[in-house]
């Protein structure tokens, strides 16, 4: 009999994480998917999937019908399965106390009310949703409860820590999987359980056994400690401007030392993304409420560091273009957060859009793969006094050369490949002149860009 998984929320997280984990368990598990999102359901089950992401189309394509399915019927998957992952939307607090800061999780609790109701077996509970430390504790509560009786429910914590754009890949080879539970024999159980899923395609000494709670502070310390190295290089690209060193050269010369390594030290325009600002702030919310405001201090500044660097490219754009931007077009290749993806939540691009905005600039945007309404829609939840302004001052380009001809401003916001190979040469001919290309992603061919005769202005380096 194949193990029954039921995973709650059809998201980024819980879509791509149980595809994996149906293409690699095959016979020995079953895995279904549920959404109270009927569209999303519905297109996971299309040829359109509702998230862009490389290789699951494959993935999903080779399982859908078989061992994977995506269903809105939440009370049945419940009552099948065994292990049940909990990967809702666990949004910053827009609201009430912690507002601004603390994790939203009401939809981790309506979860938890939906498995006690109508369970009618004992199950696993499986947090997968970044959630504040100790929310288990708040789940096993609310589980026990409103159970029937007889029926025992065990808490695990099996944090994600996948990333956009190389999901697939982040699934097939994890650095580790880390399950946090009880250290009683029953919690010990569960770990074994869920670590045999696991194990169909993980060696199992990349399968970490914690405590709940390590495992829980794990996922926020790991974000934290990212987003960190980000915040720090960025912190730097701001002196290599007024320095004349250059960015690129110092993150190389740093990330040689074995002690650093490389990965993480690309200054950009900010990071985004649905996570990093969220946990880190999540982490302050946990280290104020904890009375250790020095460390909520420490932790707050990667965030005010991002913003920062975010309002100083905007600033940067406006001072170069005569200190006003306003009726001019400024043309913004890229809106998703990174590459690869087509996700836009907290991307650096909705900010840069909003500051130009704010002086009144015509703004064109193309991006390769976030859809046109989402863009709209971002760019009107930035602009609640006059959401018309994005129909006055926004248009939305299938073709990057329609978005760039004519820009006063060329400014480069994510790093997708395509950008590295445009000719630009060509748009040269249709700006207005002096043409000003700004790269924030340091991706471009800069002395090339000069040669044509761009001015070029580059995060982290004088070109
Ligand atoms: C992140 C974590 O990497 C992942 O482990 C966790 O599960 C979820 O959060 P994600 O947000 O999908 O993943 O993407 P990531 O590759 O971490 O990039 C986040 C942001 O940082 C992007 O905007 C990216 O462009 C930016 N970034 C990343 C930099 O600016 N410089 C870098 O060197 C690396
Ligand atoms: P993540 O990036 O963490 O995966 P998403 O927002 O992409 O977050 O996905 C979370 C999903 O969880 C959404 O599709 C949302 O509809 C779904 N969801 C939220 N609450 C519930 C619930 N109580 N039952 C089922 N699905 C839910």
């Amino acid at each position: 009999m194949p193990t029954k998984i039921c995973c709650i929320g059809a998201g980024y997280v819980g879509g791509p994480t149980c595809s994996v984990i149906a293409l690699k368990g095959g016979d020995n598990v079953k895995v279904t998917v549920v959404d109270i999102n009927q569209e999303r359901i519905d297109a996971w089950n299309s040829d359109e999937l509702p998230i862009y992401e490389p290789g699951l189309d494959e993935v999903v394509k080779q399982c859908r019908g078989k061992n994977l399915f995506f269903s809105t019927d939440v009370v049945s998957a419940v009552k099948e399965a065994e292990l049940i992952f909990v990967s809702v939307n666990t949004p910053t607090k827009s609201y009430g106390i912690g507002k601004g800061c603390a994790a939203d999780v009401r939809y981790v609790e309506s979860c938890a009310r939906t498995i006690a109701e109508h369970s009618e077996s004992s199950k696993i509970v499986i947090e997968k949703s970044t959630v504040p430390a100790r929310t288990a504790e708040t789940l096993q509560k609310i589980l026990q409860a409103n159970c029937r009786d007889g029926i025992t429910f065990d808490i695990l914590s099996n944090p994600e820590f996948l990333a956009e754009g190389t999901a697939i890949k982040d699934l097939f080879e994890p650095d580790r999987v880390l399950i946090g539970g009880e250290q009683s024999e029953r919690g010990q159980a569960a770990i074994e359980k869920l670590t045999e899923v696991y194990a169909y395609w993980v060696p199992r000494e990349r399968i970490l056994h914690t405590n709940t709670w390590s495992s829980e502070l794990s996922k926020l310390a790991a974000n934290a400690f990212l987003a960190q190295r980000i915040s720090s290089i960025n912190a730097m690209s701001a002196i290599c401007e007024s320095t004349g060193a250059d960015v690129s050269e110092v993150a190389r010369a740093i990330g040689m030392d074995s002690r650093l390594g490389s990965k993480f030290l690309r200054a950009s325009v900010g990071f985004g993304g649905s996570c990093f600002q969220k946990d880190i702030l999540n982490l302050v919310y946990l280290a104020e409420s904890l009375n250790l405001p020095e460390v909520a201090d420490y932790w707050r500044q990667v965030v005010t560091l991002n913003d920062y660097q975010e309002r100083r490219f905007s600033r940067r754009i406006i001072r170069c273009l005569f200190n006003t931007v306003s009726t001019k077009k400024i043309c913004l290749l890229g809106f998703a957060f990174k590459k690869d993806t087509g996700d836009t939540r907290e991307s650096a691009a909705i900010y840069i859009a909003q500051h130009l905005m704010d002086e009144g600039a015509n703004i064109s945007v193309y991006d390769p793969k976030v859809k046109h309404a989402q863009i709209v829609h971002d760019l009107k939840s930035v602009s609640r006094d006059d959401p018309a302004r994005v129909e006055r001052l926004v248009s939305i380009e299938t073709d990057p050369y329609a978005a760039m001809s004519g820009a006063h401003a060329i400014v480069v916001l994510t790093e997708w490949d395509e950008f590295v190979d445009y000719d630009y040469k060509k748009v040269y001919e249709t700006l207005p002149k002096p043409a000003y290309i700004f790269d924030g992603r340091l991706i471009l061919d800069h002395s090339k860009l000069k040669s044509i005769g761009f001015n070029v202005e580059v995060i982290g380096k004088s070109v």
